[in-house]
C-alpha cells in the first residue's frame, strides 16, 4: 500500500498511533500506511479499531491493534508490548488520543469533567510516553536506532482559549511534556515534537459545540486568519513531517498548524 511515485519514506518503520479511529487518528494512520509504515493502532473503541484495521489490511498494510483506555497505565504498557511482539521494534509514536471539554467558562466546568480531561489528555500522554521512551532508548543503546515521538497538542496549548480553559491547560501540559522530554532525550536518539492544530473538521468539533444553543462549527473559524477550519490531511502532513527521519535536527518544537492564528 504505497503511493505511486513515492519513495515510501516510512518503509520498514513501525508507527504507534493512539486515538487511531478518530477523525485525525484514522487519517494519520492511513497516510503512514500509504508511505510504507507498519502500524500499531490503539483506541478505546475496539469495534471501530477492528473495522479500520481490516480496511487498511485489505489495502496491503501491516496492522496490529491494542484496545484500551489511555488513562490506564496498563493500556500504554500493552500497546507498546504489542508493537514489539508483532513487529519487533517501535520507531515512531503519535500520541493523539484526546477529548475536548464542552464550551463553558471555567467556573461552569464541573470537577468530574475537569478531572476526565486532564486524565485523558495529560496522564494518557504521560503513560504512553513513559513506555515509548523506555523501548526507544533501549533500541538506541543497543542498535543506535533513532526514533521520534509526535504529541497531538493544540493551539490551545500555545495561547489562551476562552471557554476551553481546562482543555487549554491540558494541551499546555502536553507541550511542557514535549519540550522537557525532548531535552532529556536529545542525545539519546529520540526526537520529540508537538503538533498544534486550530479547529479541525472532525467528530471532536461536534463535542465542543454540543453545549451551545446554536451549534456552529464553521463559526469557530472566525478567529482564524484563513477564516476556515483545518482538514485532517493538513494536520497529518505536519505529523509526518515531524516524524520524518530526515527531519533529524528538529526536537522540542510545538508546531502551530493554524491558518495563521498564533502569528497574531
Ligand atoms: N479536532 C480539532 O479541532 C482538534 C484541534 C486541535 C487538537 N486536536 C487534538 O487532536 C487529537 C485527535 O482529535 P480528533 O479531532 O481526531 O478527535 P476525535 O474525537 O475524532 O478522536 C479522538 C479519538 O480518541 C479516542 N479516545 C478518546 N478518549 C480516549 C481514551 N480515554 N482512551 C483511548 N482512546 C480515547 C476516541 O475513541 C477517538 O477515536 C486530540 O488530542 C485533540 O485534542 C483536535
Amino acid at each position: 500500500m504505497t503511493r505511486e511515485n513515492d519513495e515510501a519514506r516510512f518503509a520498514g518503520k513501525v508507527v504507534l498511533i493512539t486515538g487511531a479511529v478518530g477523525g485525525l487518528g484514522r487519517k494519520i494512520a492511513s497516510d503512514f500506511a500509504e508511505e510504507g509504515a507498519s502500524l500499531l493502532m490503539s483506541d478505546r473503541d475496539g469495534g471501530a479499531l477492528e473495522a479500520l484495521a481490516g480496511e487498511l489490511q485489505s489495502m496491503g498494510a501491516a496492522v496490529a491493534i491494542s484496545v484500551g483506555d489511555v488513562t490506564r497505565e496498563a493500556t500504554a504498557e500493552a500497546m507498546v508490548a504489542t508493537a514489539l511482539a508483532t513487529f519487533g521494534r517501535l520507531d515512531i509514536a503519535v500520541n493523539n488520543a484526546g477529548i475536548a471539554s464542552s464550551f463553558t467558562r471555567l467556573a461552569d466546568t464541573g470537577p468530574e469533567e475537569a478531572e476526565r480531561i486532564l486524565a485523558v489528555n495529560v496522564l494518557g500522554v504521560i503513560h504512553a510516553m513513559r513506555h515509548e521512551l523506555r523501548v526507544m532508548s533501549e533500541a538506541f543503546s543497543h542498535t543506535g536506532q533513532h526514533s521520534a515521538i509526535v504529541n497531538m497538542a493544540s493551539v490551545a496549548g500555545l495561547v489562551g482559549a476562552p471557554n476551553l480553559a481546562v482543555y487549554a491547560a491540558s494541551k499546555h501540559a502536553v507541550i511542557g511534556l514535549t519540550r522537557s522530554s525532548a531535552l532529556e532525550y536529545a542525545r539519546r536518539g529520540i526526537r520529540i515534537n508537538a503538533v498544534c492544530p486550530s479547529f479541525v473538521r472532525t467528530p471532536m468539533l461536534a463535542a465542543i459545540t454540543a453545549g451551545q444553543a446554536h451549534p456552529d462549527t464553521e463559526g469557530l473559524a472566525q478567529g482564524v486568519p484563513m477564516r476556515r477550519l483545518a482538514e485532517p490531511d493538513e494536520i497529518s502532513i505536519a505529523v509526518r513531517f515531524a516524524a520524518d527521519p530526515r527531519n533529524s535536527f528538529m526536537t522540542g518544537q510545538a508546531l502551530g498548524i493554524d491558518g495563521g492564528l498564533t502569528a497574531m
